[in-house]
């Protein structure tokens, strides 16, 4: 307990100040539910002083303005709140390029002005992402309601979560919608054959961008600063090592925490849940639902909070899903109606990602969510041949393929560290798991019990 009290006051002070030299390796850093750690696979501590921590830009920005270590590697909404009253709304993230909900007609010159224009960074973590329409788009922007001012129609403006600059070894695809691993944007798909030469070039080619982007550079970082920032990413293996009800996650025969995921054997296609025919998974091994098993030593725990966590993973491995309207699944497939569970879209074992790029709109951006989403712009777009038309808060991936049918696809991300980067979703729009768990429940009519819903949200917050 006493080891508790003190290093949750460190990583408080850690994360608040954030100027320390450097982070001893596996270092428990407090969030919500218990500490998270990051471990380092090069078996040093992590220096907080190369160019993923410098103002390579002119804004002051660095990439650990919006991706820190105590936050998963992404940022808080709550951690953006404390941070906007100890600085008074003058910290680097808030900066008016993409920090505010828009870059024009905004005043930010008193403090009142200042929580108005972030109030989508202060209230879900957002940050504005804009980007154009491809010329070769299927479709046409007919209308854009943005109650922010930023309603052009030839640079649509989104409002996205920072993904976690963590687990990155894992990914089969860059950004939300892919776009840092796509040959429309001069980067490359990660594949079976390429990787990792291909997710290393993404990621550099992603550094460039966001220094240019979100930090405004003047000039591009330069080779020494991309290899720096790229091997410092790629070296961290992020995970909940701590939960305050159940303990040590690594205890009594349990699996969590970061050491355990840092010998997660992976390759891009392993347990991909499409049919053989598709050929995503190079080896014939067919599909396993059972994408977890950290905790399951745990399941006759006498300790009631272990055994919920326990209970939580054997659903998320085995409760049934009846998959509809998801595009990118029942389109692709031709089927209106498939029978699967969580891991049929996080099917990495042991980290939760889809391990082939899968690009897929299960609702969360649509304006009929079952979520609240009336903060954020609505869409409306046409067919360019048939004339439909649909309405959308995020376009997704259609807004770097041109595709109709990409329309409202983003990837499904890793789903370690869950506990320490509130809110979730692509657009926030669920400020904690329970938010999360009520969305697939409505949304798919999956019928969980508060039991099964305590139980599976026990088990997120560990992971
Ligand atoms: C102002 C906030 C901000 C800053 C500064 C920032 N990022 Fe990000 N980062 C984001 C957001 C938002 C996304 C997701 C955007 C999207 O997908 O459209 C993201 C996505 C990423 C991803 C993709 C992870 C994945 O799962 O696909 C990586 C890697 C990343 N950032 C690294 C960096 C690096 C390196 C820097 C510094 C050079 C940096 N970021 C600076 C906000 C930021
Ligand atoms: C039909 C595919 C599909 C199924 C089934 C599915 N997910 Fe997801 N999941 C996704 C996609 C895609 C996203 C990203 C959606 C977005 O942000 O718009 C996602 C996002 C998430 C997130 C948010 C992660 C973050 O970083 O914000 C969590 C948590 C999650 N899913 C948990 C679950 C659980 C638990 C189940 C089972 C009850 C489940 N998912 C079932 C596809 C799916």
């Amino acid at each position: 307990m006493e080891f508790t009290a003190r290093a949750s006051i460190l990583s408080l002070i850690f994360a608040v100040h954030g100027n320390a030299q450097s982070l001893p390796n596996s270092f428990p850093l407090v969030d919500p539910s218990g500490f998270i750690e990051t471990y380092n696979v090069n078996d040093a501590s992590l220096d907080l002083t190369g160019a993923f921590f410098q103002s390579l830009g002119t804004n002051g920005r660095s990439c650990s303005s919006c991706h820190r270590p105590a936050e998963g590697w992404s940022v808080s909404a709550a951690e953006v709140r404390l941070r906007f009253f100890f600085t008074q709304g003058t910290d680097p993230i808030f900066r008016t390029n993409d920090g505010s909900n828009c870059d024009h007609n905004i005043d930010t010159s008193t403090l009142q002005g200042r929580m108005a224009a972030y109030s989508l960074l202060l209230s879900r973590g957002l940050i504005r992402i804009a980007l154009p329409v491809p010329a070769n788009a299927q479709f046409t922007v007919i209308n854009v309601a943005n109650p922010y001012g930023c309603g052009d129609m030839e640079t649509l403006s989104m409002y996205r979560r920072p993904l976690p600059a963590t687990n990155l070894k894992f990914l089969s695809t860059v950004m939300w919608d892919g776009r840092e691993s796509s040959p429309q944007t001069g980067t490359q798909k990660i594949t079976y054959a390429t990787n990792p030469a291909d997710l290393m070039a993404d990621l550099a080619h992603q550094a460039i961008d966001a220094t240019a982007g979100h930090a405004q550079g003047a000039n591009p970082p330069t080779a020494a600063q991309i290899q720096s920032i790229v091997n410092f990413e790629t070296s961290l293996r992020t995970a909940q090592a701590i939960d305050f009800r159940a303990g040590l996650l690594n205890n009594d025969g349990a699996l969590g925490g970061p050491m355990t995921l840092a010998s997660q054997p992976f390759y891009i296609g392993i347990n991909d849940s499409f049919p053989p025919s598709f050929g995503f998974n190079p080896f014939p091994a067919p599909f396993n639902a059972v994408i977890f098993t950290l905790y399951d030593a745990w399941l006759n725990s006498p300790i009631e909070p272990r055994a919920s966590i326990a209970r939580g993973e054997k659903l998320f491995n085995s409760k049934p899903i009846t998959i509809t309207n998801v595009a990118g699944i029942n389109d692709v497939l031709g089927v209106p109606s498939l029978s699967g569970t969580c891991g049929t879209c996080h099917d990495t074992p042991g980290v939760g990602n889809h391990s082939v790029s899968a690009p897929l709109n299960i609702g969360v951006g649509d304006v009929n969510s079952p979520l609240d989403i009336s903060y954020l712009p609505v869409f409306t777009v046409r067919n360019n041949s048939t004339g439909e038309v649909v309405q959308t808060t995020d376009p997704g991936r259609a807004l770097i393929t041109g595709l109709w049918a990409d329309i409202g696809k983003v990837k499904g991300p890793v789903l370690r560290g869950l506990a320490a980067r509130a809110p979730y979703f692509h657009n926030g729009s669920a400020q904690t798991l329970d938010d999360v768990i009520q969305f697939y429940n409505q949304r798919f009519s999956i019928g969980f019990t508060a039991q099964e819903k305590a139980d599976i949200i026990a088990f997120l917050k560990t992971l």
